[in-house]
């Protein structure tokens, strides 16, 4: 069992840095593209067997240190009563937005096991393969709300800051929900035997430091708090979310992730005794094979103090990227990391 990743994210040393992609398992894979093409997305998502075999394929292909479960953030809030459908190209739906009161009370607060049992299913099975730890993940209630109520992805995010600063009982309401919903959610993950989890919070980034204090803070410190019995390293990730770090850290997780806006040796000087996951410009994998190497060394040199580095891209591999920069990356990470020279 390669355990490098859970012991950075514990803060103790390592012989080198781990590194594990956000999206790892997706479309940039040829392999991932193939059993993609006899299913939908959401099928994939709902069937073990496939998300087994797609959460496997960068680790075999890529090595790398960490596996993350196959599925998606807004899986659990169809389990809520949201139906949701992904439009190729548009991406994720929810025809039904929910902006009222009715429409919150019609949704339930699932019961994992019985409503996403195929998640947990995915990491019983997954745990009997991997030789890498598993990570589960879970969004943030503020990111996971903003699909809820605009009904897809956004960029403005009017309809949320509508409801948060028109009906704010209300949108604290449809929050306390979903972090009822997420919290059950993560533990029944950790009980299926995910070794780590992370809460992406893709969106925390279009709020004033003041209203995520007040608006989605609280929540992913009450999921924090759930998840401290379970003993599991907790990550969170607030992505464009550098303005947000020293609130961030008040989250209470083991790890915070960073995206590629703040200088890491920055971002280290900041959460203290907590350890840094990130971050290099996932768009940065397509520089020459130098110039790559080049930027993973002062990114590792920049990380040196940090109480445990676990190295990420600041967000996810995009979609176009070659598997082959990506290995590159992976490799230089592994063999610099090794060299006193940059840790
Ligand atoms: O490898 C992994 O990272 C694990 C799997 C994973 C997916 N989504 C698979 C996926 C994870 C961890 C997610 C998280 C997720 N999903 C987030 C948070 C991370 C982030 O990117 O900020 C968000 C916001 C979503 C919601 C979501 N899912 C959107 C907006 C989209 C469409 C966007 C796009 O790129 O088309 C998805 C679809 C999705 N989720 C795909 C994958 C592999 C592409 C689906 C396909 O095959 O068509």
């Amino acid at each position: 069992m390669n355990d490098t990743f859970l012991k950075a994210c514990r803060g103790e040393k390592t012989d080198y840095t781990p590194i594990w992609m956000m999206r790892q398992a997706g479309r940039y894979l040829p392999e991932y593209q193939k059993v993609r093409a006899n299913f939908t997305f959401l099928e994939l998502c709902k069937t073990p067997e496939l998300c087994v075999e797609v959460t496997l394929q960068p680790v075999d292909i890529l090595g790398v240190d960490a596996a993350i479960l196959f599925s998606d953030i807004l899986i659990p809030m169809e389990a809520m009563g949201a139906p949701l459908y992904f439009h190729e190209g548009r991406g994720p739906i929810f025809p039904e937005p929910v902006r009222t009161r009715e429409a919150l009370d019609r949704l339930i607060v699932p019961d994992p096991e019985l409503h996403t049992g195929f998640v947990m299913e995915t990491i019983r099975l997954l745990r009997k393969e991997l030789k890498v730890p598993l990570i589960g993940f879970s969004g943030a209630p503020f990111t996971l709300a903003t699909y809820l109520i605009e009904g897809g992805s956004s960029k403005v995010f009017w309809e949320t800051k509508k409801m948060m600063f028109t009906q704010p009982d209300l949108f604290h309401s449809l929050m306390e929900k979903i972090t009822a919903c997420t919290s059950l959610y993560l533990q029944a993950q950790a009980r299926a035997g995910a070794q780590a989890l992370q809460i992406f919070d893709s969106w925390a980034g279009v709020l004033a430091p003041c209203d995520f204090e007040e608006f989605a803070l609280p929540y992913v410190q009450k999921i924090i708090s759930d998840l401290k019995a379970t003993g599991l390293p907790i990550i969170y990730f607030a992505n464009n979310g550098a303005t947000l770090l020293e609130l961030s850290v008040q989250s209470g997780a083991d790890v915070l992730g960073l995206d590629w806006r703040i200088d890491i040796g920055d971002a280290v000087k900041v959460v203290g005794n907590r350890a840094v996951q990130g971050n290099i410009d996932p768009f940065a994998l397509m520089l020459p094979k130098d110039k790559l190497r080049q930027r993973i060394g002062n990114l590792l040199h920049g990380a040196r103090n940090a109480h445990g580095h676990i190295f990420n891209l600041g967000h996810g591999i995009h979609q176009f990227t070659p598997p082959d920069q990506a290995k590159i990356a992976i490799d230089a990470v592994h063999e610099l990391s090794a060299n006193h020279k940059y840790r």
